[in-house]
């Protein structure tokens, strides 16, 4: 693990600290992911909620070393890849967004919306476990439906890149500013009574 940073992030309520302290920064160490801890992670989004629990979403996953890791690293843009091939692991992410009933393709009206609960499951299980998870929409998705064989009637959403922190110094300047974790808007500006604001 490396020095903790000063966090400029400072909740206005008191919301438990793993959802103000989990954030996405770019600069890995060298540590392993073994398969056991990846399919812990996968398996808290596994358990997300979805719309009449269709469980659309769906994983393509792989761990640095491994052919398919560089496979899915390959499909980056170039400002991903920069810094996520040096991942522990890679994970895709997409979801079912139609089902064929009585042979007439139906849409899974909350398909996106549900994958993005398994996202952020699974980023909230790899930050209790001290790892960082960091969603990447930057990425060649038709050569990704193509290479990852995804089924047809399925939407890609991201890839995510796990790894455990290491320090800025290793990231090219131009990244480095960057691993200080964002700002949020007030509440305010975003939650209104009764109404949207
Ligand atoms: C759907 C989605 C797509 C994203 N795409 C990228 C990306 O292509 N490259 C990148 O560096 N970060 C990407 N991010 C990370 C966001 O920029 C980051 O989550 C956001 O700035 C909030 O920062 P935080 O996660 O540190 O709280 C993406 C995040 C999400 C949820």
């Amino acid at each position: 693990m490396t020095a903790p940073f000063a966090s400029p992030r400072s909740p206005d309520h008191a919301v438990h600290a793993q959802f103000v302290e989990r954030h996405s920064p770019r600069a890995f160490t060298d540590e392993a992911l073994t398969e056991a801890e990846l399919m812990i992670l996968l398996e808290a989004a596994r358990w997300a909620p979805s719309g009449s629990n269709t469980q659309p979403a769906r994983f393509a996953y792989a761990r640095r070393g491994e052919p398919e890791f560089a496979r899915i690293a390959a499909l980056l843009a170039p400002s991903n890849r920069l810094w996520a091939e040096k991942a522990a692991a890679l994970v895709v992410i997409a979801s079912q967004a139609e089902v064929v009933k009585d042979g007439v393709p139906t849409p899974q009206v909350s398909h996106a919306f549900d994958a993005g609960a398994a996202w952020m499951s699974l980023a909230l299980q790899a930050h209790l476990r001290g790892w960082i998870a960091h969603a990447m929409g930057g990425f060649d998705k038709p050569a990704a439906a193509e290479a990852l064989g995804l089924p047809p009637g399925h939407q890609l959403h991201v890839v995510v890149a796990i790894g455990r922190k290491g320090p800025a110094e290793t990231l090219p300047d131009h990244l480095r500013p960057r691993e200080t974790p964002s700002l949020r808007r007030p509440l305010a500006e975003v939650a209104g009574h009764g109404r949207f604001v």
